[in-house]
């Protein structure tokens, strides 16, 4: 039977000028909703308890699972405001059907399509107010989790699972919106290898992918570009976006999915725009050297990074230890732009969805 998400106002919600204050310039994921979804799942009872309640900090028991054996998984969306004030997702289910997969990687119970669409739901229906007017790159970002809750330090499936579901009105993910940002090849810290969880949206993958991340901040760069853990070879994604690349051809390449790396929800959405442009994406193993060379002698004139956080982000330049590769003339290119453009006109409701991904919430 479905979960129904009953709803417990908060009897002291932000105000109106609080909430104001807010969406004036709200950053990323910095700021909540007044509320958020929460379901318990136990081993004899399965999924339960379901429920809209205020937001607010929780107490865990200090054995709670997830704080020793990482037994987790997320997931990422967003709620996009359209001109007439009607309030939109882009592929919820495509989401709810990453995290049943995550899930199982992750020896979670796993929650049904509709119960996790219902969630969010009930969650964006209740803090409308807090969705940022469209226009700009405003939204509301939708973060649920699936985490081991049981006080236990044996080490097995817990038999106890909280699931949540927090908002966060969020503008752009990098500071300088669509301006192109650096990638530092990490030629040292892997996030996944094979067999491990690298195509599971957990956060032990982000855990462990913040050295890389860190080395490439001293480097001057704000994100990073993992190899595959077997060779350190072939290019894998960035630190939470897949990547793209653009030929002179004007073909899109992208690393295929060998289940080390994320399946983007953002990623399968541009290679569909792709196909149907006839541009023929390919799905490769792309060597970081080969790409390196490429983009040095101006064969890859476009790479880009894509998410749902970051929706399309130009890359401006590789720098591998003391080397830079410049990416074309290191402005956004065309072909990048094209999609981000595309994919936020559908997100906002300025073009229309032929393809049905936009799910009206209220
Ligand atoms: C997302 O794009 O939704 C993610 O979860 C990635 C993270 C970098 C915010």
């Amino acid at each position: 039977m479905s979960l129904s998400f009953d709803v417990h106002p908060d009897p002291s919600p932000a105000t109106a000028e609080e909430r104001a204050a807010v969406l004036a310039a709200p950053g990323f994921g910095r700021h909540f909703t007044d509320h958020m979804a929460v379901a318990t799942w136990t081993v004899e009872d399965g999924w339960g308890d379901a429920k809209v309640v205020p937001y607010g900090a929780e107490s865990f028991h200090p054995a709670s699972a997830v704080f020793h054996y990482a037994q987790e998984v997320f997931e990422g969306l967003k709620a996009y405001r359209h001109a007439d004030d009607s309030i939109w997702l882009f592929r919820p289910e495509a989401n709810a059907q990453r995290m049943i997969d995550s899930a199982e990687r992750l020896a979670l119970p796993t929650l049904p399509v509709e119960d996790f669409v219902a969630s969010i739901e009930a969650l964006v229906r209740q803090d409308t107010a807090w969705v940022p007017a469209g226009g700009g790159e405003d939204s509301l970002y939708i973060r649920p989790f699936t985490i081991a809750h049981e006080d236990f330090l044996g080490v097995r499936p817990a038999r106890t699972v909280r699931y949540y579901c927090i908002a966060s009105p969020s503008g752009p993910y990098f500071a300088g919106g669509a301006e192109p940002v650096d990638f530092w090849v990490s030629r040292h810290y892997t996030r996944a290898a094979p067999g491990g969880t690298g195509a599971a949206k957990c956060g032990g993958n982000y855990a462990a992918s913040l050295a890389g991340q860190e080395e490439a901040y001293a480097h001057g760069c704000p994100q990073v570009l993992f190899l595959d853990a077997a060779q350190l070879r072939y290019i894998e994604e960035f630190g939470g976006m897949n990547c793209f690349l653009v030929t002179r051809d004007g073909r899109l390449h992208t690393p295929e999915l060998t289940g080390t790396i994320l399946p983007g929800v953002t990623r399968r959405s541009i290679l569909e725009l792709a196909r149907e442009r006839g541009l023929d994406p390919v799905e490769e193993h792309i060597e970081v050297d080969d790409m390196l060379a490429r983009v040095r002698s101006g064969e890859i004139t476009e790479a880009f990074a894509c998410g749902t956080a970051a929706v399309v982000a130009p890359v401006r330049a590789f720098k591998d230890g003391d080397e830079e590769y410049v990416v074309g003339d290191g402005t956004s290119g065309p072909v990048t732009m094209g999609f981000r453009q595309t994919l936020l006109d559908i997100q906002y409701g300025r073009v229309a969805d032929p393809h049905g991904w936009m799910r009206k919430v209220c």
